[in-house]
């Protein structure tokens, strides 16, 4: 992969996505599936790997726990045979929240780790206490050290837990850890995302007893780990870059059949669009069709937990809300501060009031293309749905939020016919705020 925080994007707006783009794997499966592998001592392979800077962030996770990591193309082999340690130091959790899941199956199989916190970010609090009440509930010992999560226990015992709120990273590591627990465990208020269910999936492929996953009651029978053995496992579609593609087809315009996707896990934002105007079809089981050939109207937003209205999505579709007709109010739910695009959209020409969580949009006619920052991974992507829409020519900087999430998103535009290139940036100052800049999604 390219060093991104020395490049930007130059976009010129105003051409109509047209074509065939096919969706890559899963960001925020594939990384649990890679932390799940250490729950077993045989091989694990993973395909329909996308290729992204988060993925390699993962990689050297586990390669400093003593896993051993192949990677070829879309394809990697983990095998954590020999694990020399059970430290996440913070330089890696500091780069990528999801690091944070390791800490489930280290606990699970070898009853100790050690994991930074991950600490809070750009878009909000993003607190770490449903985590450690679950494992707890678990029977571990888990105390906050020197900036550590350090949790202990003898063997974890299954356990009925309701999580306070649906979070998905606790649900994930709960869910894990129990895997190895001696008894059951009734996993309430669970998270129901479908990366949830993919994670079940691979780890029931694994070996593992678990049901009920992708609705909000998990139960999970526990394991020996000599009944865990390796898997080869693809990965889910990325419903996030899919619903991506669609916004932006949408918001040029275009005419767009996006390939490998399952449609249902995109029901809450194709109902949303359908309302606002647009034509969308299945021709296949695994496409997805989107038509606009007019502007589209706006309508009002909420963000929930699934199958609700994705936060991830928020930003992106704001950048389409923007230049559609009418008011709409976007509120989000879930992150205490997830507006930070607000002020490059602003400077684009879109006409947005926020007030605490909420944020009201007026459309305009259309947008006219500047220089902006990327503030967060989906930032980026409403940036660039904005600078598609525009007149004139954008320029994106802060490109390494946008490759923790995106694989070859400039070559899949492209072939749709977006004017899209990347290039170095040059001028000292800009690089410097560039590099200062970070994300944990
Ligand atoms: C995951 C996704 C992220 C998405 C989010 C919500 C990955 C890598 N990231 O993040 O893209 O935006 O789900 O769909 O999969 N919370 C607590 N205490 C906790 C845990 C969470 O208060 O112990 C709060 C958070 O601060 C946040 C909310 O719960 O306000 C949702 O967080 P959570 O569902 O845990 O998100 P992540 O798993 O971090």
């Amino acid at each position: 992969m390219s060093d991104t925080k020395a490049e930007k994007l130059i976009i010129e707006g105003g051409h109509r996505l047209q074509g065939d783009v096919t969706i890559s794997g899963a960001k925020n499966s594939v990384l649990k599936l890679m932390a799940a592998s250490l729950l077993t001592r045989e091989p694990v392979h993973l395909s329909n790997v996308p290729q992204l800077s988060d993925v390699d962030v993962m990689m050297d996770v586990l390669r400093h726990l003593g896993v051993t990591v192949e990677q070829s193309g879309h394809e990697i082999t983990l095998c954590a045979r020999d694990i020399t340690c059970f430290e996440a130091p913070y330089e890696l959790v500091s780069k990528m929240r999801a690091s944070f899941n390791v800490l489930g199956p280290l606990l699970g199989r070898f009853g100790e780790a050690k994991v930074s916190l991950p600490g809070g970010c750009s878009i909000g609090k993003r607190g770490i206490d449903l985590h450690i009440k679950g494992l707890e509930a678990l029977g571990a010992n888990v105390k906050i050290v020197h900036g550590f999560v350090e949790s202990k226990a003898k063997r974890l015992v299954g356990s009925e837990i309701v999580l306070d709120l649906p979070s998905v990273g606790a649900t994930e590591n709960v869910m894990v850890a129990a895997v190895l627990a001696e008894g059951a465990t009734i996993l309430s208020n669970a998270a129901q995302e479908p990366e949830i269910l993919d994670l079940a999936d691979f780890l029931n492929a694994m070996g593992a007893d678990i049901s009920g996953a992708g609705t909000n009651e998990i139960v999970i029978n526990g394991v020996k780990p000599e009944n865990l053995g390796g898997v080869s496992y693809h990965v889910v579609p990325d419903r996030i870059e899919a619903a991506t593609y669609l916004i932006a087809a949408a918001g040029t315009r275009g005419d767009v059949t996006l390939h490998a996707v399952h449609p249902a896990h995109l029901h809450s934002l194709t109902h949303k669009l359908m309302e606002m105007g647009a034509n969308i079809t299945l021709p296949t089981p695994n496409q997805i069709k989107i038509q606009v050939d007019k502007r589209l109207q706006t309508e009002n937003l909420t963000t929930l937990p699934y199958p609700g209205f994705p936060t991830d999505l928020q930003a992106p579709l704001m950048a389409l809300l923007a230049i559609s007709e009418g008011t709409s109010v976007i509120r989000e739910t879930i992150y205490e501060n997830r507006f930070n695009h607000v002020g490059n959209l602003k400077r684009m020409g879109a006409k947005i009031e926020v007030e605490g969580n909420v944020a009201i949009v007026t459309g305009v006619e259309s947008l006219s293309g500047a220089c902006v920052k990327a503030s967060d991974l989906r930032a980026a992507a409403a940036l660039i749905i904005a600078a598609l829409e525009a007149k004139g020519q954008t320029e994106i900087l802060n490109l390494h939020h946008l490759d923790r999430g995106y694989e070859k998103l400039e070559d899949k535009m492209r072939q749709l016919g977006a004017s899209i290139q990347r290039i170095p940036v040059t001028d000292e100052n800009v690089l410097e705020t560039t590099q200062q800049q970070q994300g944990v999604e």
